[in-house]
Formats: structure tokens, sequence, C-alpha cells
């Protein structure tokens, strides 16, 4: 695969046009950091600020899954299915989402040095116990971002319920043995406000969720060029093979 994740210290380090404000928050406050896995296209960033707007995220994001026009009517709940899923995070019209909209796209522009970058799918995963996501890629983006809302309750018995991990022989940290033998799964510290960029081919998933209150993320897949068409029309073209 290409490298898209530009090296630390390079042209990526700049803002590509100066910090807007959403909230009176910077959409890119000033010092805010990333770290790039080693060896792969991930990279990590932690706004120190999320808990201003978390509670008002996260009213959205529940306001906004009783609203019809944000359902995936070809979506599948059940456990496997990756939570419920909440969409067009744009069309919410609601500050708090159009802030951390915001700072994905920044996020990606500024990690991948483009001027520009779309919003081909965006959308909110609400976890309830016992849900999880089957490991698979994300068509059509070229990066992919995911953002810890609320990861719920934590599971006593089991450190990694409820985590995001990546296990793809692309990635050289998975494979500490021999080249392209995954034997280690990637999971990154996913405290509230972290922002998780990734190249969208690499296999990833969820592990089994146990907690009781929801755990919310929010999802971008990002491409650097526009693309025609609906970008989830695989997903219905698989339905309807059954
Ligand atoms: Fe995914």
């Amino acid at each position: 695969m290409s490298e898209l994740i530009a090296p630390p210290g390079g042209p990526a380090a700049m803002p590509a046009t100066p910090p807007a404000e959403v909230l009176h928050l910077p959409i890119w406050p000033s010092g805010q950091s990333s770290q790039r896995l080693e060896g792969a296209q991930i990279a990590v960033t932690w706004f120190s600020d999320h808990a201003t707007y978390q509670q008002a995220l996260t009213e959205a994001v529940l306001a906004a899954a009783h609203d019809s026009r944000f359902h995936d009517p070809k979506h599948l709940v059940m456990p496997s299915g990756c939570g419920r899923k909440v969409r067009n995070v744009p069309e919410w019209n609601v500050p708090a989402a159009n802030l951390v909209h915001a700072r994905a796209l920044m996020f990606a522009r500024q990690s991948l040095s483009r001027q520009q970058v779309f919003a081909d799918d965006t959308w909110a995963s609400i976890y309830g116990k016992g849900d999880y996501c089957m490991p698979h890629s994300h068509v059509r983006a070229d990066v992919s971002i995911v953002y810890m809302l609320e990861p719920g309750d934590p599971d006593p018995g089991d450190t990694f319920a409820g985590k995001l991990y990546f296990a793809d022989p692309r990635i050289g940290w998975t494979c500490p043995v021999e080249r392209g033998r995954v034997v280690r799964p990637f999971i990154p510290d996913m405290a509230p406000g972290t922002m998780v960029l990734f190249a969208g081919e690499y296999l990833h998933g969820v592990h089994a969720y146990r907690g009781t209150q929801p755990r919310i993320t929010m999802s971008w897949n990002l491409t650097l060029q526009q693309q025609p068409g609906n970008p989830r029309e695989w997903a219905f073209r698989i339905a309807g093979e059954g």
C-alpha cells in the first residue's frame, strides 16, 4: 500500500489553514500533537478539552438515533452488527457534532499533508451489552477515523472488552516474529477524546462490550478524491444477495 500519512515533523505538522472555532473551541488547539505508530498508517491524537462538549455530543448522538433521517435501513441490529449506527454526522446540525467533524477533517488533512479530504461516510456507533464487531475493512475509504466519545463501563474481568483492535499483516507492530504473520493485535489506548486515524483497508474490529452504559464512538470514512454514488451501496448489494 502507498504511504498516506506523512512522517512526523514534515509538512503535516503545520495546519493547512488557520484553525477556526466552533463552540468557542479551536478546531485544532494550539500545541495539539499526534503520535504515529511506527511502520503503520495509524496515528492517534487526544483532545484535552473533550469534557467541554462531551455531554452535548452524547445527547446529539442519542437524539439522532431517534431520528429516522439518520437510520441505516440496511444495517442489521444484532450483537455482531458493530453497534447501532447513526449516520450523517454533519447533517445533525449540532455544534458539538460539527466540532468533532471539523476536527476529524483537520486531523486527516494534517496527517496526510493534504489541503482537502472528503467525508465519504460519517456515523456514530452505539454499543450495548454483548455487542461486538467482527474483523472488517472500510470500503472506499483512503483513511478512516474513530473518535471515542463514551467508552462505557469497564469490565474488571476482561481489560479488552469493548476495545478497538487492529489485526492486519500490513501493520508491522502486529507481526513481531515473522513479517506478514499477525500474532498480536494493536489495541490503541482510547480514553474519551481520543481520535485514531488509520488506513481504511486495515482489518480491525471491536471486542465484545460487556457494560450497561452505552459505549459510543464516532467514525469517518475519508477519501482523497470525491467519490460518486452511495458509499453504502456495496452493503445494500450484499444484503440483497442474502
Ligand atoms: Fe470499522
